[in-house]
């Protein structure tokens, strides 16, 4: 990632984790009384974490992080936005987690994160800010211990291509093109001032390629067809409260679940 794309979402970030916190996405009040912020999906990733020392790659407010934490898990949570980092301390401290916050890049992960960790945990809205996805791997991957393992939910690339199914309107590339600058970026979870962010499109095959060459072992991709949040085409819920992208009546990819470890012998 270059320093002036950085710099722009790291700014568009700040904005928007000042406004979030007080709202249906981020309910502080809920997570702080005890609610669990993890979905379904996530929940079936992660399986049991007591005991283990897991890596909140990306961990914006830190509900995620705290959640772990009280499965038992030794967490630390990584972003690049200050403000949000802030409002993730004191959320765990309103939590009574112990969870340690440390501000970074995720493509360059420092040193001392490195080799430590059972699992990296990365889920919903994570590469499409990342310009250079192989060194977002590379960079992860150096936190596992070997054995560790990875898991990656996010948006998938062809939901996230599309702006509306009414008439269809696709609005971004499918793979990588290089920087997508918008301004007028409004948050998915409040309102906020307008703010500019740079996003980048990455196929499927470009994730598993960046695993791959990043020296992880995939152990499963999952395409879902349904998700909790909505991170794609738009539109309402169905009666069940699960987003869908459906055309023509069939349902295409929302979501996918990327899981690799780091082999335990190179
Ligand atoms: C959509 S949020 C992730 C959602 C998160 N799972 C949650 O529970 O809220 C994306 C996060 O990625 C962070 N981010 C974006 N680019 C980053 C980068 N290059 N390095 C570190 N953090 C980054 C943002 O600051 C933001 O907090």
């Amino acid at each position: 990632m270059t320093d002036d794309t950085a710099a722009i979402n790291r700014a568009n970030w700040d904005v928007w984790a000042a406004a979030h916190g007080q709202d249906a996405y981020y309910d502080s009040v809920g997570l702080v009384a005890g609610a669990d912020s993890l979905t379904d999906v996530e929940n079936a990733a992660v399986g049991d974490v007591t005991g283990l020392d897991v890596l909140h790659v990306q961990c914006h407010l830190g509900f995620d992080s705290i959640s772990l934490a009280r499965r038992g898990a030794r967490v630390t949570g990584v972003d690049f936005s200050p403000v949000a980092l802030e409002k993730a301390r004191d959320l765990a401290r309103r939590c009574a987690a112990d969870v340690r916050f440390v501000e970074a890049d995720a493509t360059d992960l420092p040193p001392e994160l490195h080799g430590r960790f059972d699992l990296a945990y990365a889920t919903m809205g994570i590469l499409c800010w990342i310009g250079d996805i192989d060194a977002w791997m590379r960079s992860v991957a150096a936190t596992l211990r070997p054995g560790g393992r990875l898991v990656l939910i996010d948006g998938h690339p062809l939901s996230l291509m599309t702006a509306g199914l009414d008439p269809l309107v696709l609005d971004f590339p499918y793979a990588f093109d290089g920087p997508h600058e918008f301004s007028g970026t409004a948050s998915y979870a409040t309102e906020t001032d307008p703010t500019t962010s740079v996003e980048f499109a990455h196929s499927l095959g470009e994730i598993v390629t960046a695993a791959v060459v990043s020296g992880l072992r995939i152990t499963r991709l999952d395409e879902h067809l349904d998700s909790p949040l909505e991170l794609g085409p738009g539109g309402p819920p169905g009666p069940d409260g699960r987003y869908r992208f459906q055309l023509s009546g069939q349902d295409l990819p929302v979501l996918y679940t990327l899981r690799a470890e780091r082999p335990a012998r190179a």
